[in-house]
């Protein structure tokens, strides 16, 4: 499949969650049986060395992680929103447009010195993944890079990332 095939299977909502947003929604993208395949295999094929874990950000975040770990045969870690870890975590806040969430990772997931990849849906303004990083960091791991089926170039994540010196690739972008 072309990268043209597999924009034409992110479905696009207009004014979702509120009116002037256009919602780029992943879910038909992960309908297509093919598509879902060809997009791991290439976001996959942009990772040069297996890391340790995939980190991926509940709860789109999960499928993409997932995935990418079987293929890359890499460990899974689960970064949570609040409240769902059972064992002792650590937490880190992030701005969301009004107010703020917290994500949450099991202190002892990751060893010092583990190699790290984020991986989620989609990246918009990069508060979730940077504070995924924050996370990764505090437990001594390193974060190697972060991979999106999905960059909303406009809101600026991607270069936020970059900034914090985290290599960024994502399949497909949306202005
Ligand atoms: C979405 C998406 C990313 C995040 C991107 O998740 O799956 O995790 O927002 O936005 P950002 O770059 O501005 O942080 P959401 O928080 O809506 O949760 P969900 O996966 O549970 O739907
Ligand atoms: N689609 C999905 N998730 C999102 C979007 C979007 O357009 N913007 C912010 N999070």
């Amino acid at each position: 499949m072309t990268r043209d095939d597999l924009r034409a299977l992110v479905r696009t909502i207009p004014d979702h969650p509120k009116p002037g947003i256009l919602f780029r929604d992943v879910t038909t993208l992960l309908l297509h049986a093919e598509g879902f395949a060809a997009a791991i295999d290439a976001l996959a094929a942009t990772v040069p060395e297996r890391p340790d874990l995939i980190a991926g950000m509940e709860a789109r975040g999960f499928v993409v992680a997932t995935a990418l770990a079987l293929r890359l045969e890499a460990g899974l870690l689960l970064i949570r929103k609040d409240g769902k870890l059972p064992g002792a975590t650590i937490a880190e806040d992030y701005a969301l447009e009004y107010g703020t969430d917290r994500l949450t990772m099991h202190v002892d997931a990751c060893a010092p010195g583990a190699t790290v990849l984020l991986a989620d849906d989609l990246i918009a303004t990069g508060g979730t993944a940077l504070a995924a990083a924050r996370l990764v960091r505090r437990a001594g791991a390193v974060v190697i890079g972060a991979r999106f089926l999905i960059d909303l170039p406009d809101l600026g994540g991607a270069a936020r990332l970059q900034a914090d010196g985290i290599e960024t690739q994502s399949l497909l972008a949306f202005e």
